[in-house]
């Protein structure tokens, strides 16, 4: 089964508006370099009017790092979907584990920020991933299998066909640790099974699962090749060109 790989860049709270202009006006050109995989960058949402601007024509994809489930209204700090897409902008990250640490958004509200992007025409990108001391106590699967089932709640099979998977081992997120190769396509594997149980057999294989925390230019090519890794999601390595560069042309 043939999934396009997408690699994604997470630029979190980083990059003025000039920066994350030039940055990704550079990543365009790597993304035009390599037309047989999306590439995706996630700036600040005070750059994504910019962005778009400078990317319209190119095949780079921009991406909001959160969205909000109504179309308006009083949500003091929020973006609505409808504000999203009339900047050009039709992905974006729901469930990073930063909002959920952080900002205690929980299984319940990163599902209805899914629904509501999905609803008005913004892919998401659902990200899962278990704690240091969930694997330790040998609850990875489980804690996966909670956040999968609680995230895609009434989403449908035609919406998850829209719809990516995110998997960030919390541990490995901005620490210098990977999960092995081995220890990801263990979950990658799993998730597609899970996919599978609960859609179908047919979506699930078409479904892009990405891996992210710590991904660097040393370790992306063996992450790429595992069966069920589809791809990328970078943080501190998506903040340079040359070092994105390289992981957005992954062999
Ligand atoms: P990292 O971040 O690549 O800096 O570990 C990944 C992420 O949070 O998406």
């Amino acid at each position: 089964m043939h999934r396009r790989p997408l690699i994604a860049g997470n630029w979190k709270m980083h990059l003025t508006l000039t920066e994350a202009v030039n940055l990704a006006r550079t990543v365009a050109t790597s993304a035009s370099a390599c037309p047989d995989r999306d590439v995706m960058v996630a700036p600040a949402s005070t750059a994504l009017a910019a962005v778009c601007n400078a990317v319209a024509d190119t095949p780079l994809l921009v991406g909001a790092q959160n969205v909000a489930w109504e179309k308006e209204g009083a949500f003091t700090g929020e973006i609505s979907p409808i504000m999203l897409t009339d900047l050009g902008v039709n992905m974006a990250l729901v469930g990073h584990s930063e909002r959920r640490q952080i900002f205690g958004e929980d299984d319940a509200m990163i599902n209805r920020r899914l629904r509501g992007a999905l609803h008005f025409g913004i892919r998401p990108v659902l990200c899962i991933g278990e704690t240091l001391a969930e694997r330790e106590d040998g609850r990875t699967f489980a804690v996966l299998e909670s956040q999968v089932r609680q995230g895609l709640h009434e989403v449908s099979i035609e919406q998850m066909a829209e719809t990516v998977l995110a998997y960030e081992p919390v541990w490995a997120i901005g620490t210098g640790k990977t999960a092995t190769t081995e220890q990801a396509q263990e979950v990658h594997g799993f998730l597609r099974r899970l996919l599978a149980a609960i859609y179908e057999k047919t979506l699930a294989d078409k479904t892009r699962i990405l891996y992210g925390g710590s991904v660097k230019p040393d370790n992306i090519d063996a992450l790429m090749a595992q069966p069920d890794i589809d791809g990328a999601l970078v943080g501190g390595a998506a903040l340079k060109a040359e070092s994105f560069d390289r992981i957005v042309q992954f062999r």
